[in-house]
């Protein structure tokens, strides 16, 4: 079975294949309409179940459409109106919905519940975010890199901010692609202790730069997320904004960067926190870029999910 949970755990041929693929799909849509069907509709007689616990525009959005051009037909479920995890197992839950549908897009809040479905689904589960991590995006982001600027392998990403999830994956991919990454933010929302620790195993170049002008320098790639999530209190809001101002993406800081450097955000943002709206809306942003390739990357995730 082809689950999609996490970059680290896909062969390079697969995610380089993958990548190819999306290349390919995107390339054959050129001028149609978002509702024709791509050729040979390949899930055709295919049901996808979207499940989300936790909200999301572009996710549930990007693979509805995706589901449909291949032919096949979404299930859109919200966590809230389910048993999923409340009085239910998760473990129930994956064999339940094994029986009705091809393939289960998760997204939730802990790992845990993630690989639970995983472990108990007789069909393929794809990882649509966790507290974790966030695979879907970091492929749309390699994908609308090399789109732009040929191979990711042995180029300079900086990331500023916290070490959280989409970070995790972007971690992730830098053992499986080669690049080297820079973590640019506060010592106290450093990534896990155990990831740095890691880094020296998988052999890639991974530094940590709180000197956000010293890492910006030589730059190919900048990305950055939220501060803060619409769950987190006032008092947690204004914490973090005094721990994280130093490293908002700027013009001015990006004035310290390579002149073609790209700039990217997975989106949603608060504009003029993190980044700033002339940075978002600049002449290195792709940050609509990455926004659509995340539909044309997870179609080809699900079609390699399903392929034998
Ligand atoms: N980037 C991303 O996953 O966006 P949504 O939360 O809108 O799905």
């Amino acid at each position: 079975m082809k689950h999609f949970l996490n970059i680290n755990e896909i062969s390079i041929r697969d995610l380089k294949g993958i990548l190819e693929q999306a290349k390919k799909m995107k390339g054959a849509r050129i001028g149609l309409a978002k509702g024709t069907y791509d050729e040979g509709k390949p899930l055709s007689q295919h049901i996808v179940a979207l499940v989300f616990e936790k909200p999301s525009t572009r996710t549930r959005t990007s693979f509805d459409v995706g589901v449909r051009q291949l032919g096949g037909q979404p299930m859109l479920l919200s966590g809230a109106e389910m048993h999923l995890g409340q009085g239910e197992t998760i473990s129930d839950t994956a064999q339940v919905l094994s029986r009705y549908v091809d393939l289960i897009m998760l997204r939730t809040y802990e790992s845990k519940t993630l690989y639970e479905m995983a472990k108990y689904s007789t069909v393929p589960v794809i990882n649509g975010l966790t507290n974790d991590s966030h695979p879907c995006q970091i492929m749309a982001d390699i994908m609308t890199f090399e789109e732009k600027r040929g191979t990711i392998e042995g180029k300079k990403v900086v990331w500023f901010g916290d070490g959280n999830n989409v970070f995790n994956s972007f971690f992730q991919a830098a053992g499986k692609f080669n690049f080297s990454l820079i973590f640019s933010g506060p010592k106290e929302l450093d990534p896990p202790s155990n990831l740095v620790k890691k880094a020296n195993s998988l052999g890639f170049d991974f530094k940590i730069d709180r000197d956000p002008i010293s890492a910006i320098k030589g730059a190919d790639l900048i990305a950055t997320d939220t501060w803060v999530s619409m769950h987190d209190s006032p008092e947690v809001k204004q914490v973090r904004h005094n721990q994280l101002k130093a490293f908002q993406v700027n013009e001015e800081l990006m004035s310290n960067a390579k002149k073609d450097a790209l700039f990217m955000h997975c989106l949603p943002a608060h504009r003029n926190e993190e980044a700033t709206s002339a940075v978002m809306d600049g002449q290195n942003s792709v940050i609509f870029d990455e926004a659509e390739n995340r539909l044309h990357v997870q179609k080809a995730i699900m079609r390699w999910c399903l392929s034998k």
